[in-house]
């Protein structure tokens, strides 16, 4: 499986999870419950983060170099990510952890913009189809999910 596939089925489910609290948050009064809620969110953008981080970032910095503008950016923006979340995480109440929340979420969205129109045709022109599917092994090894080669599902009988 190709690293960004992978990466682009997270983004996937990630806007699902934002759509969910652009939605909700502003009838929310309850700050330990905006709390939970963004928590949870912050775990999973942070994994996402990470991973992102260790495996394609990484193999992006032989061919882009280290000081890439458009790797130091993209890891600026999870810098900035983490920092919002920290903001929130420091919200005394129930108005500035809603503000501050959605202010991550929008601060998530522009960046994940930014990776699908920009640094992930850049990964998929600048690495062989070899290196993106070992990064996708390795993704699929971290998220601990099965990987089921390609030939199993065309040639796996779906009812008549
Ligand atoms: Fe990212
Ligand atoms: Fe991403």
């Amino acid at each position: 499986v190709n690293i960004v596939d992978t990466l682009l089925g997270e983004h996937a489910v990630m806007y699902a999870h934002f759509d969910f609290l652009e939605q909700t948050l502003p009838g929310l009064g309850d700050l330990a419950e905006i709390r939970v809620l963004g928590t949870v969110l912050a775990a999973v953008v942070q994994s996402h983060s990470t991973v992102e981080d260790d495996l394609l970032f990484a193999a992006l910095e032989e061919p882009l170099g280290a000081v890439s503008p458009a790797l130091v950016g993209m890891r600026m923006m999870h810098e900035d990510i983490d920092r919002g979340f920290a903001e929130f995480e420091q919200a005394e109440d129930a108005t500035a952890a809603r503000e501050a929340l959605l202010g991550v979420i929008g601060l998530a969205r522009q960046h994940f913009l930014g990776e699908e129109e920009s640094l992930f045709p850049t990964a998929r022109r600048v690495l062989d189809g070899e290196t993106l599917g070992r990064l996708g092994a390795a993704w699929a090894a971290r998220r601990s999910v099965l990987r089921n080669p390609i030939d199993d599902w065309t040639s796996a009988t779906h009812g008549a």
